[in-house]
């Protein structure tokens, strides 16, 4: 059985993107695969986070993928910090990454540019993302487009690694979903869309109401040529929609073209805002039962557990590989 590891930052609640190009996609893979998903709360802190505020993203992170359908019995679901290997393979993939490699990735350029205080670790958080990585053999990392930059390097560091002092890692091998593999800004179609976005309107929470969802969605940005067909060159906004449209409700953009031919925006907003607000309303009510409950403390008890139990015989492996502390008599 393949092992399958994936990681998403509690640094704000998900929307609709992460749900789509991510969650939806781990749900599907926990039947055939062994599954390990984590929040990674050490990436979160990169940039300035409030206590208060990460500490509750944490738990509805937690609470929100169990909602979408990971289930404790077949998958792995831990908080990173609560598994101390991450931290202490991140610092020996430090080691075996070079400072030039780092500056080239375009995430580091993008939240570092123009800023005064930038942090080491903003620089240095794609060894630990590859320590998340190589800790469980881990064979599939799905994710979405924007993080295969940092999978290219991960794959770079464990063959450099395995090559250096000892073949331990398996090199893994990313995969993105084809559909929603980027979700789009509902305000600009041109940009990711993004819990960081300063425009509320630009993305959907998995936990906004029904009613802010269609309203939302009814807001979102088109064009002015009222048809409904797939361009992503020339119709951006309606192509996002429709393949919104079509990963929630199934239909292939094909028959979605069919189905609108002739008919306005106005329909078809409303059509997709429907289709989101019932796509998204049992996770959000299953995410207020779990977020307060014992049930989520016991999951995520057991998670660190099994989790810390694979990621220490990895780490032992890659600190012996090097040298570190003492020969075991
Ligand atoms: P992040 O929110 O950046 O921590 O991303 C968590 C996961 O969701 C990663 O696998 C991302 O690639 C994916 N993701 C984030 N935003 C989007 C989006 N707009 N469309 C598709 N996937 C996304
Ligand atoms: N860097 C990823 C993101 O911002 C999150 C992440 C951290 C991750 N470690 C990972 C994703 C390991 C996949 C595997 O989305």
């Amino acid at each position: 059985m393949k092992t399958v590891f994936s990681g998403i930052q509690p640094s704000g609640t998900l929307t609709l993107g992460n749900y789509l190009g991510a969650l939806q996609h781990f749900v599907g893979l926990q039947e055939d695969h062994r599954c390990f998903f984590c929040i990674v709360d050490q990436h979160a802190v990169t940039v300035p986070q409030d206590k208060l505020k990460l500490r509750h993203n944490i738990r509805s992170l937690a609470a929100l993928y169990l909602a979408a359908g990971i289930d404790p019995q077949k998958s792995t679901l831990f908080i990173q910090s609560e598994v101390p290997a991450h931290a202490q393979l991140g610092w020996i993939m430090q080691c075996t990454a070079y400072i030039g490699e780092l500056e080239r990735m375009t995430q580091f350029k993008d939240k570092s540019a123009g800023k005064e205080a930038v942090s080491a670790a903003l620089l240095t958080y794609p060894p630990l993302m590859a320590a998340d990585i190589l800790l469980y053999s881990t064979d599939i990392v799905p994710v979405g487009e924007d993080q295969k930059q940092h999978l290219e390097l991960t794959r770079d560091l464990a063959e450099r690694f395995n090559y250096k002092y000892n073949d331990i890692f398996t090199v893994p091998e990313v995969q993105i979903p084809k559909v929603g593999a980027r979700i789009m800004s509902l305000q600009n179609p041109l940009k990711k869309m993004s819990k960081s976005d300063e425009n509320q309107k630009g993305f959907i929470s998995m936990l906004d109401d029904d009613n802010t969802i269609i309203k939302k969605l009814k807001s979102a940005v088109t064009d002015s040529e009222n048809e409904i067909r797939f361009d992503r060159e020339n119709k951006p906004g309606v192509s996002n929609l429709m393949s919104i449209f079509s990963l929630a409700t199934g239909k292939s953009l094909q028959v979605i073209e069919k189905e609108y031919h002739g008919k306005g925006y106005g329909d078809f907003k409303q059509d997709v805002g429907e289709a989101v607000a019932d796509l998204l309303r049992p996770v959000r009510e299953r995410h207020n039962e779990l977020i307060e409950s014992a049930e989520l403390d016991d999951i995520l008890d057991e998670g660190a557990d099994r989790a810390n139990q694979s990621a220490i015989k990895m780490l032992k492996k890659a600190e012996r590989a090097l040298g570190l502390g003492r020969k075991k008599r």
